[in-house]
């Protein structure tokens, strides 16, 4: 079973878009099985971006994540990394499609507001940074049948 982590990041918490885009995945079917919010620490936010140090926008981008809070979300189902990414949008949001995240709410691809995780490696990796395992429920859900035919 795929799992994916999703932050709604500083901007989007400013923005009072918090709601709006844990609506946009829930209301797509998935399954949130993790949320909370925190704000990350310099090392918490070198070891989530660690993938992109020596980039020019590596800088900017820890200073962005660790400057206000954030909202971690982690959501289970086949193929739900690959539907959070379409829901999500371009990660420039100037190409992002319309009814998307970053279409819908972002100019800028320095303030793109959601983050999503890339492949089932990468999901692993960065859930282990924001959740415990006792921190990522475990349930039915009986709307399931009504979302997917099997
Ligand atoms: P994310 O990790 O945030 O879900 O976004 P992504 O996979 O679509 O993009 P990624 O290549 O992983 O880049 C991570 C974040 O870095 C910022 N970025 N800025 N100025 C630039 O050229 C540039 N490129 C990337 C974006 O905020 C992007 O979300
Ligand atoms: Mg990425």
């Amino acid at each position: 079973m795929e799992r994916t982590l999703i932050l709604v990041k500083p901007d989007g918490v400013q923005r009072s878009l918090v709601g709006t885009i844990i609506s946009k995945f829930e209301g797509r079917g998935l399954k949130l099985i993790g949320l909370k919010m925190q704000q990350l620490s310099k090392e918490t936010a070198e070891q989530h971006y660690g993938e992109h140090k020596g980039k020019p926008f590596y800088d900017g981008l820890v200073n962005f994540i660790t400057s206000g809070p954030l909202v971690a979300m982690a959501f289970e189902g086949d193929n739900c990394i690959e539907i959070c990414r379409s829901t999500m949008g371009a990660t420039n949001p100037v190409s992002a499609g319309p009814g998307t995240i970053r279409g819908d709410f972002a100019v800028d691809i320095g303030r793109n507001v959601v983050h999503g995780s890339d492949g089932p490696e990468t999901a692993e990796r960065e859930l282990n940074i924001f959740f415990k395992p006792e921190e990522l429920v475990n349930y039915e859900k009986n709307a399931d049948t009504w979302v997917r035919e099997s």
